[in-house]
Formats: C-alpha cells, structure tokens, sequence
C-alpha cells in the first residue's frame, strides 16, 4: 500500500510544475503509465505564448485567446491566464531554463497562428516542451516519487463519493493501490482516439475515462483541435511540422505552388487552425495534395532542428516540399476544472490537457498550451500548499482496511488480471467470457472518418450507434480489475470516444474545432456559451 499527501496521474509539464511548487513537507507520488519523459509535453514544438514584446500586452493576448476560442471561453480565465504568462517564463528563466535569445541575450518570440504579435518563447529551436521538461525534471529532483510503468485504471472513491486514490496495474498484472488526500490527473488528452494525430503512444483518453467513470463532470468533449500540419506520406501522418514554420514564412501551396489561403481569411497561412485545417481537409478530399513550401526561412534546420530531423528520417527533402495532413492535437474539453483545477469530485484534480478550465474555449490558440500546464500547476500547488494537511487517512480506517485486504489477496493468488480466457469474465461472471472491445484500428478510423473534422448528424449517429455495439453501459459499471491493460485502454478509448460522439452530435453548430456540415454556421444565439455537460448518473 502507498500514501502520499498529493498523487500525481501522468508526468507532463503540469504534472511536473505541480511537483515542482508542492512544499516540502509534502509526500508526492508520480505515477505514469509509461516513463517520465515520454508523452506530448516532450513532443511540444512551438512553444509558450506570453505577451512579452515591447509592443505587446497581456490584452492582446487575452483578444487573440477569446477570438480564436470563437468566444466560447471562460473570459476570466483568459484573463487570469493571459495576465500570468510573463511572470511564469521570468520565474523559468530566473531558475536557469533556457529560451532562444538574440546575440544581445534578448528572448527571442516566435510567431503563429491566430497571434497578432510575435508571443512565442521558444528553446532548443521547435525542442520548447523538451527543454522546460528537462528543466522541471532537473529543479524537482528529490521532490516526489516517481513510479514509471503503472497504469492507473480505477479511482478509488470512499461512501461519500470522495476520492481517496487510484488503483495500477503493472504489464505483468500486479495491481498496486495509492491512498493520497489529494489525487490530481495530469494524464493529458486524447489524441490516439484518431487515426491521423500528433499525439504521442500514450495519450488515449485515460483522464478522460478515469474521471467521468468516478462520477466527475465532463465538459465540452466535442472540441477537438487538428493541427493542419503533420508530415504525409503514403496516407499516413508521420508528427508535427510546427505551426511556427508558417510563423516564420513557410507557406501551405499545392504541388504547382499555388499558395492555398490567400483567398480563404485575412491572416492567411496564420489564420486560426480550424480555418487552415478544415481548408487543407478539403484539398484532400478533391484529390490534391498540399504542401509546406519553407524555402523563404533562412537558416531553417538551426531555427527548426526537430522538423529539419522529421523529415530526413521519412526521407523527405525539405528544402523542395513538405508533404503535410491535419490530424488531431489538442482536446479543448476535458475534466471540468475551476482556476486551480478542482473538479466537481471531492479530493480530485485535474490540470493540463486533461482539463477543461475554459481557457482554449471552441479552438485552442496556438501556444496556449503549456502555457495553461505551466499556470494550472503553480496554481494548484498553492492551493494545497495553503490548505495545509498531511495525509488524512488513517492507517486503522475502513478504506485503508479494506485496500490492504485486498493487497494482500491480490498477492496470495499470485495471478492479479485476466491472463487467460477462461478465467472468469469481468462483465457476466462466468467463465465464459465474450468481451466485445473494438480493435484500436477501427476505433481511430472511425474516428477520423465520422467524429473528425468535418462532421455531420448521419456519421456521428452511425459512430454513436457503432460505439454502444460494444457494451458501454456495462463497462461504466464494471470493475476493471481483471483486464490487461491493453483491454482497459481500449475500454477507457471507448468510452471517451462516445462522450466526445455525444456532444459532437448535440451541438447543432460549428464553432472553432467542431465543425458540422450540416450546421455549418456559428449560432450564436442558441449555442453562445452553452456547454455540454456529461456526469454519470450511477445508471450508466
Ligand atoms: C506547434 O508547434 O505547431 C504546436 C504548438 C501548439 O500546439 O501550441
């Protein structure tokens, strides 16, 4: 049995800041179901949107938050946000993380999409989300504990409906349980629900799942962002061209170079991602490939050393054409959150990608991103620093009884999942065991294909109909304890893969990353500020 004060579901840069900033008088957990480094903070290229220029203003940045959002953000937390940013990249600097500066030592800022001034601290070149990674990991050394290779499938709630701790599964089966005071998702969100996607391996909706099966709200599901620009070969999407590339002169054309946004809006190439993906999209469709034309950026491979890698490694010759698709990026819903990442649960929080705090609204703006983790993890660990409190729990208590028992007859069987099949089935409870789960192929293609960036009432209810073949109500109620973790991840894919199915098909609009072909136009009287709730009703 492990006790912390705080437990920390997932390692990215909120997970990290959050573990950073705790007092030390705190005993904290890391978990992840993979290792430290691995996940979509380290794979983040462009950077950390902060309104530091001489001519810029954290206004500005709140304008550009609220317009690319299609004003369906929380305007305060935009404002608390956006106020924020620069003394979040003078606290990083002042510990020692590197941003790319002049030859005068003067930060250098990148720009993109939907920005109206260059705002973009970057390192390493696109290497941004590494280098404060590298950082966070570096200053939190000695701070928390972190146990790698754990897959965290169940929250473990006390009668009040409190949340007491997360139960994990190693590979090899062995389930561990963690009792903590505070149990904060940092799991980020959900890219590999699509088939074309940025996102790295792991991040597949487990927060997501995790949260709505313990009776969490859930909020604004059907925004998802696509990133306009993945590598794209032989119709598959191969990781991120940054959005900065178009920021520094890169150009979407077609083969002949005919550039492709010039007539679509005022801002081009750096129109918001919605408006470049779902023209891209289109292209696509009618048979015409686009590309990113980068011979007008000088000194490409220094400033881009990562895109510049990407593509010598698929064989792309970057200084003709690079061939690109969109593919999902970011989830712009998720847990819903205050400003310091309480979620409607007791004793659970959530910060990062997993959260919807309302500040990306219908479309993230770009670099907006780590920004929020950097924010949302100093906030919460002020929070719990002023709230005070060592763990609560009391070794004699019920709770803590009733874990250790179970331990303890985990341990004594020896066998802790469903390593073979006929072994008794979760759902029914024989052992005759039909488990329908769908393939994780046909999941994402479907995904792609009906829930993606253009959608319509006929493919969302095809895919809604689609999902629930595969038993959704019975997963929400069934312990998951004797699942691999394969099966439980295609049952937490599922499951998120219907709330954002859900949503997609009740919002009888398009907004930002949710578009509908059958409603293509923004209906701000009916829908403005209208937000789709999903709570579990014990029932389902
Ligand atoms: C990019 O570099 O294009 C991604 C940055 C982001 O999503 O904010």
């Amino acid at each position: 049995m492990n006790k912390a004060d705080v437990l920390i579901i997932g390692s990215g840069v909120a997970a990290l800041q959050l573990a950073k900033r705790l007092g030390d008088d705190k005993n904290v957990i890391v978990i992840t179901k993979s290792f430290l480094k691995n996940g979509n903070s380290n794979l983040a290229q462009g950077g950390v949107a902060a309104a530091i220029g001489e001519s810029d203003h954290p206004e500005s940045h709140f304008a550009d938050t609220l317009e690319a959002g299609r004003f369906h953000n929380e305007s305060a937390t935009v404002l608390a946000v956006t106020r924020e940013a620069p003394e979040l990249i003078e606290e990083l600097w002042a510990e020692g993380c590197r941003f790319d500066t002049d030859e005068k030592g003067r930060m250098l800022l990148g720009m993109e999409g939907a920005h109206r001034e260059h705002r973009i601290v970057h390192g390493g070149g696109d290497a941004t989300g590494q280098q404060i990674m590298k950082h966070l990991a570096s200053v939190s050394v000695g701070k928390f504990v972190v146990i790698e290779n754990i897959f965290v499938f169940e929250l473990i709630m006390d009668p009040s409906g409190q949340c007491i701790g997360a139960k994990g599964k190693k590979a090899d089966g062995h389930v561990e349980s963690f009792l903590a005071d505070h149990v904060v998702l940092a799991t980020g969100g959900c890219g590999q629900l699509y088939s074309h996607t940025s996102n790295a391996e792991t991040v597949s909706g487990d927060g997501i799942a995790l949260a709505y099966k313990a009776g969490a709200e859930v909020v604004d599901m059907e925004f998802i962002q696509f990133h306009p620009t993945l590598l794209y070969l032989d119709g598959k999407t191969h990781g991120l061209i940054s959005e900065a590339v178009r920021g520094e002169g890169g150009r979407l054309v077609t083969e002949k170079g005919e550039p492709i946004m010039e007539d679509v809006h005022p801002m081009g190439d750096l129109a918001p991602r919605h408006i470049v993906a779902q023209t891209i999209y289109e292209y696509l469709r009618k048979g015409t490939q686009v590309f990113l034309d980068v011979s007008l950026i000088e000194n490409f491979a220094v400033r881009f050393p990562t895109v510049t890698t990407l593509c010598e490694k698929n064989h792309v010759d970057w200084k003709k054409q690079i061939p690109v698709a969109p593919g999902s990026h970011f989830l712009m819903g998720g847990v819903k959150t205050d400003l310091i990442g309480r979620t409607s649960t007791k004793g659970l929080y959530a910060i990062g990608e997993v959260a919807c705090t309302g500040l990306h609204g219908a479309n993230r703006l770009a670099s907006n991103s780590l920004l929020e983790g950097l924010f949302m993890g100093k906030k919460l660990a002020e929070w719990i620093n002023e709230s005070g409190g060592r763990s609560g729990l009391n070794p004699q208590s019920n709770e803590w009884c009733k874990l250790h028992e179970m331990e303890t007859v985990h341990s004594r069987n020896g066998i802790k999942s469903r390593d073979h099949p006929e072994d008794r089935c979760p759902l029914n409870g024989t052992n005759n065991c039909n488990i329908r789960l769908p393939k994780v192929k046909d999941l994402q293609q479907s995904m792609m294909d009906n829930v993606g960036i253009v959608r319509s009432e006929e493919g969302l209810a095809r895919q809604k109909q689609w999902l629930e073949g595969f038993q959704i109500d019975e997963w929400m109620k069934t312990d998951l304890d004797h699942l691999t973790i394969e099966e439980i991840t295609r049952v937490f894919m599922l499951i998120t893969s219907w709330l954002i199915t859900e949503s997609a098909l009740k919002r009888t609009e398009s907004r930002g990353g949710h578009f509908r072909s059958d409603y293509p136009c923004e209906k701000n009287n009916d829908w403005m500020g209208r937000k789709i709730i999903h709570k579990r009703n014990g029932n389902n």
